[in-house]
């Protein structure tokens, strides 16, 4: 992918998610104080600071046992309607295994969250790692890659039942014959159906995602890191005969992309990296070596050994997601510049994380946003063209006092 692949693109500007903290513990395997709560209230008023501060997207785990720490779990589709039911423009984004839901049923839940929210579900199909969940519930565990040609085809059904009557699809894992879903998701300019985002970073994921997913996430990476991770999709989005976003070629959109990044930002970078050492020196070492143990089922058990924590130290686990990679760490303006530095290398939107959600989800939209949107601007008038801020959370959100925490 060249710099800036298409000057079309940084007219758009960019897009923030928070990770949902339906799991105990927070975001980062520490003894450090976290002030971020897992229950429902907390997650309520967190969803609506978020969608008053700029961000358009909230994304829940699954996770079913313990891991990471993560000692108690809320489901991950339940809890996403019961956001999208206290929030009034936030889309919330439910994590969803392929072998633990048939893509029928996930189909028909998601109509029905998207028309209590008009218009604002979508999923994040991962394809897991975490073996005795399947385990231990009786499901079948698929080797690596096979389990992503369960994913594709169960995304292939989501697509299928959300745009089409009497669907019809022969498969390995799945069989769906003339099947109509009514109602039919709701019709949202610009969206053909309720959004699929997909998690993984294998050559198998990158393979599959570039093939069928609307979006697909990446865990933290450093510029170079996202370049790669992002190449093999992009490949197999070109191989399948996918066209670009702005219209031409194949039948899907050309995919997006998201990075995942822990946010520390502060007065200075010096107290900013005091935190993350902080966060560091207090990890969880037992939890953090579980969990480095258990992910050996995902990017280090594939052939290549390419994917997912396949090449993370023991910092990198601390935050799960390799979010500190990312490095979004320092004062609000290095923060916002290293973002715009993501965006011209591909990256369409933010996936954020934070020690204490509230406050700092809070103040990213008030500190750092609306850094990222004057360098976003000038980034777009030094190619030519301006940025069209008409479709972004903060031109839809009524001006009001800000947002008590
Ligand atoms: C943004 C993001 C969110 C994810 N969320 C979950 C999740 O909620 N539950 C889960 O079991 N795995 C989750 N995963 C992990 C995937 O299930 C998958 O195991 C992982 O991406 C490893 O894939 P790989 O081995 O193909 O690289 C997530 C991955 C990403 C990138």
């Amino acid at each position: 992918m060249t710099e800036i692949s298409n000057v079309a693109r940084l007219s758009e500007p960019l897009k923030f998610a928070y990770w949902v903290p339906n799991v105990s513990g927070g975001l980062v395997v520490s003894t450090i104080e976290q002030r971020t709560g897992w229950d429902f209230n907390y997650n309520k008023k967190l969803a609506r600071i978020a969608e008053e501060s700029g961000f358009e997207y909230a994304l829940t785990q699954t996770r079913y046992a313990a891991s990471y720490g993560a000692d108690k779990q809320h489901e991950a589709t339940s809890f996403s309607l019961a956001l999208l039911a206290a929030t009034e423009r936030l889309k919330v984004i439910s994590a969803v295994h392929p072998g633990m839901w048939h893509p029928g049923v996930l189909a028909k839940f998601i109509i029905t969250a998207d028309h209590i929210s008009n218009g604002r579900a979508a999923v994040n199909i991962v394809s897991g790692w975490l073996k005795s969940e399947f385990t231990n519930f009786g499901l079948d565990w698929l080797e690596h890659d096979e389990r992503y040609v369960r994913t594709e085809e169960f995304i292939r059904v989501l697509r299928g039942l959300w745009t089409e009557t009497e669907y019809s699809q022969a498969g390995k894992y799945y069989n769906i014959t003339d099947f109509t879903l009514n109602p039919a998701p709701v019709q949202v300019p610009g969206r053909a159906h309720p959004e699929i985002f997909f998690g993984g970073n294998s050559t198998a994921a990158q393979a599959t995602a570039g093939r069928v997913a609307d979006w697909y996430f990446s865990n933290g990476k450093d510029l170079e890191g996202f370049k790669d991770n992002i190449a093999g999709v992009v490949s197999s989005a070109g191989e399948s005969g996918r066209g670009t976003r702005q219209g031409g070629g194949g039948a899907l959109p050309a995919p997006r992309f998201g990075l995942n990044g822990f946010v520390i930002s502060r007065d200075s970078e010096k107290e900013a990296r005091e935190t993350l050492r902080e966060i560091v020196e207090k990890a969880h070492k037992p939890a953090v070596q579980g969990f480095r143990d258990a992910v050996q089922e995902a990017g280090p058990s594939t052939r290549d050994g390419k994917g997912m924590w396949a090449d993370s130290t023991f910092e990198d686990l601390v935050q799960y997601n390799d979010g500190f990679k990312t490095q979004l760490i320092g004062t609000p303006e290095q923060i916002a510049e290293r973002i715009v530095e993501y965006k011209k290398i591909g990256v369409n939107l933010f996936l954020t994380g934070y020690l204490h959600f509230q406050e700092e989800l809070a103040a990213f939209g008030r500190d750092i946003l609306p850094i990222v949107r004057e360098l976003e601007s000038d980034l777009a008038r030094s190619h030519g063209t301006e940025l069209d801020l008409s479709s972004t959370p903060e031109a839809k959100t009524p001006a009001k006092e800000e947002v008590a925490v």
